[in-house]
Parts: C-alpha cells; structure tokens; sequence
C-alpha cells in the first residue's frame, strides 16, 4: 500500500515540475526576441567613421580610414567585413557587432575593452562602416 501511495505522490511531483520546467521555457522563449537589438541595417558608413574617431575607438584599434598614431591595445580591424567572428566568440553579422560595440562587457565580462556608452544608433552607424571595410 505504502508503495502504490509514494508512487503517485513521485508521478505528481514529476508532473508538477515538468509543467514548470515547460512554464520556464514559455517564458524564456517569449521574453528573448525583446531582448535583442533593435532593428539594424539602416546604419550610415560615413557617419560611422566620424563616430570611431569622437568616441576613441582608434585610442586601441587601427582602423583605415580613420586617422590616428596606430596603437595595438586591440586587434586592428581591417577587412572587417571578411572577419568571420567577433572577439572570437560572435558570429560576424551586423547585429551581433552593434551588441558588441554597444555592450562588449556583457557579451563578454571581463574583456579588455570597456563600455564605452555607445548609443544603439551610434553602434549601428559604427558597424555600417566596419562592415564596409573589405
Ligand atoms: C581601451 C581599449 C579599447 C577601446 C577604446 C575600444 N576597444 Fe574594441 N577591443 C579592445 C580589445 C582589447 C578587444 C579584444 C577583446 C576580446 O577579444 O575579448 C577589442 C575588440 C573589438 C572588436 C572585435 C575585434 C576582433 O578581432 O574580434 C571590435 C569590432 C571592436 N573592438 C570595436 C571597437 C569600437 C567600434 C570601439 C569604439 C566605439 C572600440 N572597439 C573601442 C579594446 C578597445
């Protein structure tokens, strides 16, 4: 008796969790498409490479086209738009490259490159410009 009782007690916890574990997923998969960038792909290469000069990028990248002492605190990002991969982690496509330039320490906490406040429309115009580079 004692064994047909905790049998359907386990059967019920089983169900319990299953259905939270399915009410997590639900949520999860509902919440994340809100989390990601904006719509990108409107950015303005010109305006981008004025913006990687105000904001100092070039303090730690050479990047061409945009005048600075070269410094190697960074990789270069030359032919930006071959780089298969964002600080070896992203896919190199525009959206995850305005999540980087945007937010680096939350792709990557701890990376060597700071959050430098870099607003969603700047990042957008800044990524148009890398990804012109050939
Ligand atoms: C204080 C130095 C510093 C500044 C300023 C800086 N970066 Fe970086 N950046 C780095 C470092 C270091 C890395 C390598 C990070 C890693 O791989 O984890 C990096 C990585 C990158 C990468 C990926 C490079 C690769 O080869 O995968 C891009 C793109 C990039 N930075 C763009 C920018 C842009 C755009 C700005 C200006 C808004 C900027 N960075 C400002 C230091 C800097």
């Amino acid at each position: 008796m004692d064994t047909g009782i905790s049998g359907v007690d386990g059967s019920r916890q089983w169900r319990v969790l299953a259905s939270w574990a399915l009410a997590i997923a639900l949520v999860a998969g509902c919440t994340a498409p809100m989390t990601r960038p904006q719509q990108v792909g409107s950015g303005e290469p010109e305006i981008g490479r004025r913006l990687i000069s105000d904001y100092g990028c070039v303090s730690c990248h050479v990047v061409p086209g945009v005048d600075s002492t070269p410094s190697y605190v960074g990789p270069p990002l030359d032919h930006w738009g071959q780089r298969s991969y964002i600080a070896g982690s992203l896919t190199n496509n525009e959206e995850n490259l305005v999540r980087w330039i945007a937010n680096p320490q939350e792709v990557e906490s701890g990376t060597a490159m700071p959050d430098l406040g870099v607003t969603q429309q700047d990042a957008v115009n800044i990524s148009a410009y890398l990804l012109s580079l050939e």
